[in-house]
Parts: C-alpha cells; sequence; structure tokens
C-alpha cells in the first residue's frame, strides 16, 4: 500500500509535534511582519502622502528613538528565540542516545542500502519498530544523498566519506514516504522507499522471517580475506595495533595528538592509513581504497567495534591457518 501525499505530512516520530509547533511559529511570525510591515507602508502612503505641489516633508519630532529601538530590538529577540529553538531541536536530532538501536544506510545512485542491527538487509524499505530510539549512521558510495521522512520530521544528507548520525523513535504505527531530497542524478525522483513502522513483537517476527542473504562479506570474512590479520594480531611480532576493545578508545597518534577510534577514524585508517597513525607503529599498512564497497567497510567497522578487548578474543581462527606461511616468515 502506498500512503498518499498530503500537502502537510502527518507527524508520526517523537519530535514531529515540537517541529511541527516550531514550524507555525515562524510561520506566524513572518506572516505577523509581512502584515505590518506592508500594512504599515500603504497607510502611510495614503496618510502621508503629498497633497499639495508644495508639501515639503519635516522630519519626526521626539518619540522616534523610542520607537527605532523599538522596532529594533523586539523583532531581534522574537528572531534569536525562534533561531535557538531550532537550534535546540536540530542538535536534539542529531544527537542520538545512548542506547538507540544503530542502523547502517547507504545511499547510491539511485537506492538506499539499509542495515538492521542484526545484519538484516533491505533496500528502499526501513522497517522499525515502534517507540524505540533508532539511530542511523548514513554515507554514501557516490554522490551527496539526503535521506527524507517527511512524517518524522527528519532529513540528513548521505555525503560520500563521511558518516552522518541522525535518530528518530517512531511514535505510530504505519506506513510512511521516504525520499531522496538531494538531486543526483537522472534517476533522483525515482530514489524513493517506504519506511515501515511496526509493533515490536511484529518487528521481531519479521526479523526472524525469511532472512536475506548478504551479499556482501561479514566483517570478520573480509578482516581474513584482506589479510588485515596478518599485521592486527595479539602477539608480540604483531605489526600493527591490536584492535581488540579498541573502538570508541583514545588512542595516541605519531606527532602527540590523540583521537577516538571511531567509525569515523577507522574507515579513514582503512582507506588513508597514513593519515594518523598509531604511535609507535610504522606508517607501513597499504591503503584498501578502491578495494572496498562503503557496505564491506560498515562491516569491518562493526567487526572492529565487536571485537573484545580479551587479548585474543574475536580474532578470526582461521587468521593463522590462512596466513601462517606469510605470517611466520616476517615475524
Ligand atoms: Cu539520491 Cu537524490
Amino acid at each position: 500500500m502506498t500512503p498518499n501525499t498530503p500537502i502537510f505530512p502527518q507527524g508520526a516520530s517523537t519530535y514531529s509535534t515540537e517541529v511541527d509547533i516550531l514550524f507555525y511559529v515562524y510561520l506566524g511570525l513572518a506572516a505577523f511582519f509581512t502584515v505590518a510591515i506592508f500594512g504599515l507602508v500603504t497607510v502611510f502612503a495614503v496618510k502621508y502622502r503629498r497633497k499639495k505641489a508644495t508639501d515639503v516633508g519635516v522630519e519626526p519630532q521626539g518619540h522616534a528613538t523610542v520607537i527605532e529601538v523599538t522596532w529594533t530590538v523586539l523583532p531581534l529577540i522574537l528572531m534569536l528565540g525562534a533561531a535557538i529553538w531550532g537550534l535546540k531541536i536540530y542538535v536534539q536530532q542529531l544527537t542520538p542516545p545512548p542506547n538507540a538501536k544503530e542502523y547502517y544506510v547507504v545511499g547510491k545512485q539511485w537506492m538506499w542500502k539499509i542495515e538492521h542491527p542484526d545484519g538484516r538487509r533491505e533496500i528502499n524499505e526501513l522497517h522499525v519498530p515502534k517507540g524505540e530510539d533508532i539511530k542511523l549512521k548514513m554515507t554514501s558510495e557516490d554522490v551527496i544523498h539526503s535521506f527524507f521522512i517527511p512524517a518524522f520530521r527528519i532529513k540528513v544528507d548521505a555525503v560520500p566519506g563521511r558518516y552522518n548520525t541522525m535518530w528518530f523513535n517512531a511514535a505510530k504505527t504505519g506506513t510512511y514516504h521516504l525520499f531522496c531530497a538531494e538531486y543526483c542524478g537522472v534517476d533522483h525522483a525515482r530514489m524513493i522507499g517506504r519506511v515501515v513502522v511496526m509493533e515490536p513483537h511484529e518487528y521481531q517476527e519479521w526479523l526472524s522471517g525469511t532472512k536475506v542473504r548478504a551479499a556482501t562479506a561479514t566483517g570478520e570474512e573480509l578482516f581474513v580475506a584482506k589479510a588485515c590479520n596478518t599485521c592486527h594480531r595479539p602477539d608480540s611480532s604483531a605489526r600493527a595495533p591490536i584492535l581488540n576493545g579498541i573502538f570508541g578508545k583514545e588512542v595516541a597518534l605519531l606527532g602527540g595528538k590523540t583521537i577516538v577510534a571511531d567509525d569515523e577514524y577507522i574507515r579513514e585508517s582503512i582507506l588513508n592509513p597514513g593519515a594518523k597513525v598509531v604511535s609507535g607503529y610504522q606508517p607501513i599498512m597499504p591503503t584498501f581504497k578502491g578495494q572496498l564497497s562503503e557496505e564491506e567497510i560498515i562491516q569491518l567497522i562493526k567487526y572492529v567495534r565487536s571485537l573484545s578487548p580479551g587479548a585474543d578474543k574475536g580474532v578470526p581462527k582461521t587468521a593463522s591457518l590462512a596466513f601462517s606461511s606469510s605470517a611466520e616468515a616476517h615475524p
């Protein structure tokens, strides 16, 4: 069932009401000042029009300063207030609650590829449970797209080379429009989809339904296939930082700076390893630019995140089997 397109979309997320109120306040302010300004222009044009050819204008006396300060300061306060309110909502939309479920979104000419926290994937559809905090981390494989769910009052750009985060909490079950809101090529208008909000138990059932076979290898498989494990290994012959437990931690870099090992940093280290080398290591890692799709990079990031702080937990056992010869040859 395709939802219809009303002029004003229905609200279906926890902050859609506040966004709507803000919108109406902006609209009200704009309408008020438009009417006030053009109304006064008309009134004064009639009232103070030149009645005789000999009329000469007179400079206003007395309360001019009071009037000028009032019509400057009052709108300033009103507009600043509205701007700060808008900023508050904007920041709130970009700051997910700590326990939000994390979904990855990859934009591509011309489709949305979505991965659920459990690894399930969909294209141009996003199924979510009602009443839960949903965090979307999005990027793009080619050009800038924009992920727009009008009913949730959210729109965030998917930008190549970077992860943009936003979140929502769907308040009502139903099916809602999903649009690309950034002109991205000939089929931009067809880069659409739908968001299905389900009751939490229905969502669980849906998740356990027919599994879509992942087209991409898992992060663990990639970690072995790309031979990451020959250098990132938890023993004395490691030539690269041990990745166990590194996610979200601060790491010291060559040159004395530190950085938090987040999605962004891991992505950069895969594609441009020389950019921020961890202190104590040589910049010997080759780049994997052009060898991994955005989805594969996301798999690797998720894999690194899953590596527990324990010394050898999580490192693929197949690592030493598949690459033992090369690993042993260069201790
Ligand atoms: Cu993607 Cu427009």
